[in-house]
């Protein structure tokens, strides 16, 4: 089974699939991050960020495994090094080069043939599970989506440069060639400007019937 949760960043999707997933005992499966750790591989190599056929072919070398919801880099747990403001800034420039996006998108259809998951990212719903039997798109207000990140505390930004970080991201997420954010005609929408992670998970179970 195959739940495929999409949304912009800071609409508290990765929590809320966390939790779902704990409650239906499925595995968590976090896209976003693959993009962010291939990221963060590259800036660690020192790989120009502006030759993409270097990107790819470094891309392509790496060794990606997704062990107890956390991302293996080559063998090297990652996950705690995957939310700086440095991946932060050039994870969304990465995850537009399209052939690197269906080197993540193998990996996650892989992923998914032995196991049922949460799954969330940007193009879930439409692109790498067109089929998964339950889609939710989740979004928020800039303000909400600024505040939650803000809140997290694993950025030194200021709030209004947060806000500004989120709305370019957002901004190239959604106008992708391939892989962009937009609206599955088949997923349920929730606003979750003014909703706790918890009210969100409730409305989500509630639609699920298993
Ligand atoms: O969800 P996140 O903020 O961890 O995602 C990091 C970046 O990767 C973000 O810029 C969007 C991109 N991404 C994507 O393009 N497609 C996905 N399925 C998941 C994330």
């Amino acid at each position: 089974m195959i739940i495929a949760i999409d949304g912009p960043a800071g609409t508290g999707k990765s929590t809320i699939a966390k939790i779902l997933a704990q409650r239906l005992n499925i595995v968590f499966l976090n896209s976003g991050s693959f993009y962010r750790g291939i990221t963060l591989s590259l800036l660690e190599a020192n790989i120009d960020l502006s030759d993409e056929d270097g990107i790819l072919q470094f891309t392509d070398s790496l060794k990606l495994e997704y062990i107890n919801e956390h991302l293996i880099v080559n063998g090297v747990d990652v996950n705690h090094l995957l939310h700086s403001d440095i991946v932060d800034a050039h994870a969304a420039q990465i995850s537009s080069i399209v052939p690197l996006r269906h080197i993540v998108n193998k990996k996650l259809r892989e992923i998914t043939k032995s196991l049922s998951v949460v799954c969330e990212g940007r193009d879930i719903t439409t692109v790498v599970f067109p089929n998964a039997e339950f889609k939710f798109y989740l979004d928020a207000s800039l303000e909400a989506q600024a505040e939650r990140r803000f809140k997290q505390g694993c950025s030194n930004l200021s709030l209004e440069e947060i806000k500004e970080t989120i709305r370019k991201r957002d901004e190239i997420d959604k106008n992708k060639k391939e892989g962009s954010l937009v609206i599955a005609k088949d997923a349920v929408y929730i606003d979750t400007s003014d909703l706790t992670i918890e009210e969100v998970c409730e409305i989500i179970v509630n639609k699920i019937h298993i």
